[in-house]
């Protein structure tokens, strides 16, 4: 059996599971990463059992500084070669940007954001080195969305996370290094209640939820296709098209009803 791994973070719950699940089922070995060791052990056994690959697990907190370097040197005591990097752990804080304290804003930006960079870094050169590699960033739609009076620095960090994708698109493609923006809209996981915004996800029409196991086959084909950016499902495709084309006011009319609370 080859070294080859995919490295999936946030892969004890919601996406990023159901993500390593369809690269295993696509004979990728998978290496997973979170802070729940506990459900890292089942699942990455699971997993092994499952689908046949090998899988390894660890436990990393992504807001410590040094978790990227711990990370790649797991893999390289292991002689993991990584040609897969999905960036997906991430939350959201339930609380208004003013009562927020700086630390927790801090941590929240290094693991939705710089751990992103720091990974990306770490594990580049290898992968030019190997002549390939796929980076997906799980991104979100609120990259597209107008501000929302909670979460202030969400979509913010998001939408800087879709446009890191594209540089890395514009300088690495040359070197067959591909990274995907995965955008899902609303996505029936476990993030909602970490978050501390379960009332949100409570009020949000039922046609609009999608499961973490579509998102992720969507994501996963998307991204093995070498596409920039992947909006999974046609009904958050034509919510995305509409927002890049409605005027700011009309929409935020709109989503006083499909997302109250959200905008007000
Ligand atoms: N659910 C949605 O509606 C939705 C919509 C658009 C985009 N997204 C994005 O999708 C991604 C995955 O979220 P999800 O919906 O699958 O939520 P989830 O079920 O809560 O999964 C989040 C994952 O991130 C990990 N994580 C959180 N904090 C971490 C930290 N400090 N260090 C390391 N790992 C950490 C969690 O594991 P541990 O707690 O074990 O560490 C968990 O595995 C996120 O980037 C989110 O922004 C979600």
């Amino acid at each position: 059996m080859s070294n080859n791994y995919a490295l999936i973070t946030g892969a004890s719950s919601g996406i990023g599971l159901e993500i390593a699940k369809c690269l295993a089922e696509k004979k990728y070995n998978v290496i997973l990463t979170a802070r729940s060791e506990k459900k890292l052990i089942q699942f990455s056994s699971e997993i092994s059992q499952n689908y046949g690959v090998k899988s390894d697990y660890i436990k990393c907190d992504l807001s410590e500084i040094d978790a990227p370097k711990i990370l790649y040197d797991f893999c390289e005591s292991n002689h993991y070669q990584i040609d897969v990097l999905i960036n997906n752990a991430g939350y959201a804080l339930p609380d208004l940007f003013h009562i927020s304290p700086m630390e927790d804003e801090e941590k929240f930006l290094r693991v939705l954001s710089t751990s992103v960079i720091a990974l990306t870094k770490i594990f580049l050169p290898k992968m030019m080195k190997n002549g390939h590699g796929n980076i997906m960033i799980v991104s979100s739609v609120a990259a597209y969305a107008p501000p929302s009076s909670i979460q202030s620095l969400y979509g913010p960090v998001k939408t800087f996370m879709n446009r890191f994708s594209e540089s890395l698109n514009a300088v690495y493609n040359k070197h067959k290094i591909y990274s995907t923006a995965l955008c899902p809209g609303y996505t029936v996981t476990n993030f909602h209640t970490a978050s501390g915004v379960q009332n949100e996800m409570d009020n949000v029409p039922d046609f609009l939820k999608k499961s973490a196991r579509r998102i992720a086959i969507e994501g996963v084909e998307g991204m093995l296709n070498n596409k920039k950016v992947v909006v999974p499902t046609k009904t958050w495709k034509f919510i995305v098209f509409l927002l890049k084309i409605v005027p700011k006011k009309v929409f935020d009319f709109l989503s006083s009803f499909l997302a109250p609370g959200r905008y007000e």
